[in-house]
């Protein structure tokens, strides 16, 4: 799917270029010399450079201060070359994260974490959504796992993951269309042909709408808890960074399970260390009638639709 989906934006950059535009642009600020975080900006790297978007990453040693990052985020948004700007996290703790962000131009934004790109996709407006949260709704989506009226549960309430999910699967995607009883008939028509699955969800212009009852379950959620929620969901969506929340007792026959955890373990096998996610899928694999490994499903996904924003950024399509 991720190679699918990077081919179909191959070919919207070519055609892109072929009108006469700039090449897109894509800028990495990345700080200190986190190991996972030089990984996943070289993982990004290669894979924009596979579609045909330029890049640069802009390296800066731990100490750096939030004015200087301040300031390198304005001479980016100024650039008229750079069409797309990212901030690798974490950043150091004396920087301030969210105030970083924000320094991004909204446009510029790949990542979507710009308050106002948040909270344009919790009012239903055209914004650029988180990466790995586009990866879920695109996995879904392709897979053909029907979300209307279905039990979710996320677990996993970080702003950056588990919110922009739980916000795309529960959502109608129409709170903020315009008014007039004759798009407000149209909508509700077409809702319900979808629902019957007579039309395509894609065949009506809607931000997202996964309409699902949506449970988001946090550290605080008892364990017992977590598993009445889970045996009744028909998706499971974990990411809490926990290797094996998620056990094959928890969840219900035939439910599909989407595992976003990223975790390193030490291997007793080989000694080394290894990547697991938070689902114990050996176990669960037996139960669900989809399941995403770690790794090789979630992350590979994410960073396609990483190269979809920069794409969008670049041909300023979010208005
Ligand atoms: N660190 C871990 N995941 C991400 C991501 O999606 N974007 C950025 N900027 N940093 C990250």
């Amino acid at each position: 799917m991720a190679r699918q989906i990077q081919k179909e934006i191959q070919r919207g950059v070519e055609s892109w270029i072929s009108l006469g535009n700039r090449r897109p642009h894509l800028s990495i600020i990345l700080v200190g010399d986190n190991p996972a975080s030089h990984t996943y900006v070289r993982k990004k790297i290669q894979a924009a450079s596979a579609v045909g978007i330029c890049s640069e990453i802009i390296l800066k040693p731990k100490d750096v201060s939030q004015e200087e990052l301040l300031y390198i985020t304005d001479q980016l948004n100024m650039d008229p070359r750079v069409t797309g700007i990212l901030v690798q996290l974490p950043l150091p703790g004396h920087v301030d994260e969210r105030t970083v962000c924000n320094g991004i131009s909204p446009e510029k934004d790949v990542d979507g974490f710009h308050i106002i790109n948040i909270g344009r996709l919790c009012l239903d407006q055209h914004s650029l959504i988180p990466a790995t949260a586009s990866a879920v709704w695109e996995i879904i989506k392709r897979t053909g796992i029907k979300t209307f009226g279905k039990n979710v549960v996320v677990a996993g309430r970080s702003k950056n993951v588990g919110m922009p999910i739980a916000m795309l699967l529960h959502t109608d995607g129409e709170h903020e269309r315009p008014g007039g009883s004759e798009i407000i008939w149209y909508l509700s028509f077409s809702a319900w042909l979808i629902s019957l699955s007579i039309i395509p969800s894609s065949s009506i212009h809607v931000v997202a709408n996964g309409d699902a009852t949506v449970t988001i379950a946090h550290r605080y959620t008892p364990r017992e808890q977590l598993k009445i929620h889970t045996q009744l969901a028909d998706i499971i969506i974990v990411a809490a960074g926990i290797p094996k929340l998620i056990t094959s007792d928890m969840v219900k026959e035939g439910a599909a399970v989407i595992d976003v955890g990223i975790n390193y373990v030490h291997d007793p096998v080989t000694g080394k260390t290894k990547l697991v996610g938070d689902v114990d899928f050996e176990a669960v694999r037996k139960a669900a009638s989809f399941i995403t490994p770690v790794p090789g499903g979630v992350g590979p996904v994410t960073v396609a639709m990483l190269l979809k924003n920069t794409l969008l950024a670049a041909r300023k399509v979010i208005d």
